[in-house]
């Protein structure tokens, strides 16, 4: 393990941006497939990994919807999440805030409390079994309407004490921001905050409308937005924190080469940018392969991986006392690592 690998493994960080669906391994999809009966296209783990390849966000989506097919039982969405938990505890993860996709599920025939309940036992288990704390958002899907986003909502009355915000995921293109404006609305007067992705495949408008019509409190992906130099200057100045995933990035063909990834022109840029992993079981890695990638292919600074795990808590829905404590945590452990 080189150097930096070796600071990278150590280093107290958060993720900010997973997508408990897209944790699902082929091991576990089959194991699921038997466990419940559903057949599934693919004869081997081999085949299945096989299959992963995209050319963009559409190709992934379809492949990615069809896995979660497997998944019925509360038990399916723990083991699920709790897999997640213990693989990305082994990466230094302290905390996670985590995204689900419940209208993949209910529009399956699945109750939105079978996914729930499962998903909060095992993310409130994670604490004492892994040491990471978490946080829920539930994604609404964007190339569903807004009335089937309202209803999903009202689904999740009961749960709103156990969910942090709401998010807005699935195929970008032709769906802007602005197509959820009275959901998001409904959200927040719900207590809920408010995220957004924007800027992955689509335009710099979609990132000016998730801040203006939504009112996001944190920007998913944002790629595009250093294509529009005043809105750059206005996530700077906003400290507006960007959840971005170099590996999906480059598996989704978002950046052609990880050399040509922007997250160090957005450090330099003065974004609050941070390092996440997305969907790894599809995009080929966790959280420290991420940051392994990108700091590799970009030649990152110890400094400048102190800055991104800062970041990560700095951008999370933590109290200022917690993202304090986890700050300290990073600051003792880089000055060890220098001595
Ligand atoms: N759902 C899961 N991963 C996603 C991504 N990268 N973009 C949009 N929707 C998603
Ligand atoms: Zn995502």
């Amino acid at each position: 393990m080189s150097d930096r690998a070796k600071f990278i493994a150590g280093l107290p960080k958060a993720e900010l941006h997973l997508h408990l669906e897209g944790s699902l391994e082929p091991e576990l999809m089959f194991a699921l497939a038997r466990r419940n009966k559903v057949e599934i296209p693919f004869k081997s783990v081999e085949e299945i990994r096989a299959a992963y390849r995209f050319s963009n966000l559409q190709d992934f989506l379809d492949i990615y919807y069809q896995g979660a097919n497997v998944l019925r039982t509360e038990q399916d969405f723990f083991d699920l999440t709790d897999a997640y938990l213990k693989r990305v505890a082994a990466d230094g993860a302290r905390h996670v805030e985590v995204f689900f996709d419940p209208q993949t599920h209910t529009a399956r025939g699945i109750p939105f409390a079978v996914v729930a309940d499962g998903i909060l036992r095992a993310l409130s288990e994670g604490v004492a079994r892994y040491g990471v704390t978490s946080k829920l958002i539930l994604c609404f899907l964007r190339h569903l309407s807004e009335e089937d986003a309202l209803a999903t909502l009202i689904a999740a009355e009961p749960y709103l004490d156990r969910l942090a915000g709401v998010g807005l995921d699935s195929s970008e293109r032709g769906h802007p921001p602005s197509k959820f404006r009275n959901v998001f609305e409904a959200a927040r007067e719900r207590g809920l905050l408010l995220v957004a992705h924007a800027g992955e495949e689509g335009p710099p408008e979609y990132i000016h409308e998730a801040l203006d019509i939504l009112g996001i409190d944190r920007l998913d992906h944002g790629n595009r937005a250093l294509e529009d130099a005043a809105l750059v200057r206005r996530l700077a100045h906003e400290k507006m924190t960007l959840t971005v995933c170099p590996l999906s990035n480059l598996k989704l063909c978002v950046v052609t080469d990880l050399k040509q990834h922007p997250l160090k022109r957005m450090l330099d840029l003065g974004l609050r940018a941070t390092v996440n992993s997305d969907d790894p079981a599809y995009f080929g890695g966790y959280l420290n392969d991420n940051y392994n990638a990108v700091a590799e292919a970009l030649d990152l600074s110890h400094d400048d991986l102190v800055t991104l795990a800062k970041n990560s808590f700095l951008g999370s829905f933590l109290s200022e006392a917690d993202k304090a404590k986890h700050i300290a945590a990073i600051d003792a452990y880089a000055g060890r690592a220098q001595s």
